[in-house]
């Protein structure tokens, strides 16, 4: 795989886009320490590796590999793994906690690497901090081989317009960074008009807790409070089904996994 850091993006940021990459650098800046302590071993019923039919000689990139704990799952099932991800901070973690991952700075709308060239490009729980989905997902295909996949894991929100809006209001509250929450359909839409044929789709559904998704050492106190008020007055409206268990707030948390291919 050839870097090649002198290619201009075909995608323009917009400056909304800028002031987005501002406060998304300064959340996941300071969520790095807590980040892979928090999420460890939220994947490890997925399935994931036996989903992406990947093979032992592969190559896997991970865009928005953030501490590692994804791409790691690949670890005795592929060749080499190249986790890419623009804040430094959270790579800093993944040399940390995982070893022999390849670790690369950069972003998912502007790939330093060869067109065609890996076996595998991943994205996970990445798509909801991008405003641009697309153009992100026309990159992963690039650097797809022509007989490579893209696997693209997220969260969804439902299928009702009004949970969804009520859902990325309580996500923005509890980290800016936070893009869109988009449901299914979206997802199926989006890899479409990126070029890719879904090849294979799952929804996983598990529960998650308020005091674990939003950890104390993690987040600010303040914000905490602010998400649990609005929990305790709105959270029925978010589809994501909270209910109170004594000074704490269970909930569902459901992703999409999605096995694409060039169409
Ligand atoms: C919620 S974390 C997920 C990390 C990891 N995939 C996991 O699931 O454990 C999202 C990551 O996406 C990264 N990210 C967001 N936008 C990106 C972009 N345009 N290019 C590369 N990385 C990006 C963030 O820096 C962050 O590390």
């Amino acid at each position: 795989m050839a870097a090649s850091s002198r290619r201009r993006s075909r995608f323009v940021r917009s400056p909304d886009d800028h002031e987005h990459g501002r406060v998304l650098a300064r959340e996941f800046d300071r969520a790095a320490a807590g980040f892979a302590e928090r999420t460890r071993g939220r994947f490890d019923d997925m399935d994931v590796v036996e989903f992406s039919r990947v093979g032992p000689s592969d190559t896997v990139v991970e865009v928005g590999a953030g501490t590692g704990n994804f791409l790691a799952l690949f670890a005795s099932a592929a060749a080499r793994l190249v986790a890419l991800d623009i804040t430094p901070a959270m790579l800093k973690q993944a040399r940390e906690h995982h070893r022999g991952l390849h670790l690369v700075v950069g972003d998912g709308l502007r790939l330093p690497f060869a067109s065609a060239g890996v076996e595998l490009a991943a994205s996970a729980q990445a798509l909801h901090h991008v405003t641009q989905p697309v153009p992100f997902l026309i990159e992963l295909r690039r650097i797809a081989a022509r007989t490579g996949r893209v696997l693209v894991v997220d969260q969804v929100a439902t299928e009702r317009y009004e949970e969804l809006a009520a859902m990325n209001e309580l996500e923005r509250l509890r980290d800016p960074s936070h893009a869109a929450s988009r449901p299914p359909s979206a997802f199926r839409i989006m890899l479409w008009a990126a070029g890719l044929r879904i090849v294979d789709e799952r929804i996983v559904t598990a529960v998650d807790r308020l005091s674990k998704w939003m950890w104390p050492g993690e987040f600010p106190p303040e914000r905490i409070d602010a998400v649990a008020a609005f929990i305790a007055l709105r959270g029925a409206q978010t589809g994501m089904k909270f209910e109170r268990d004594a000074d704490d707030w269970v909930f569902e948390r459901r992703r999409i996994m999605l096995l694409a291919e060039r169409a």
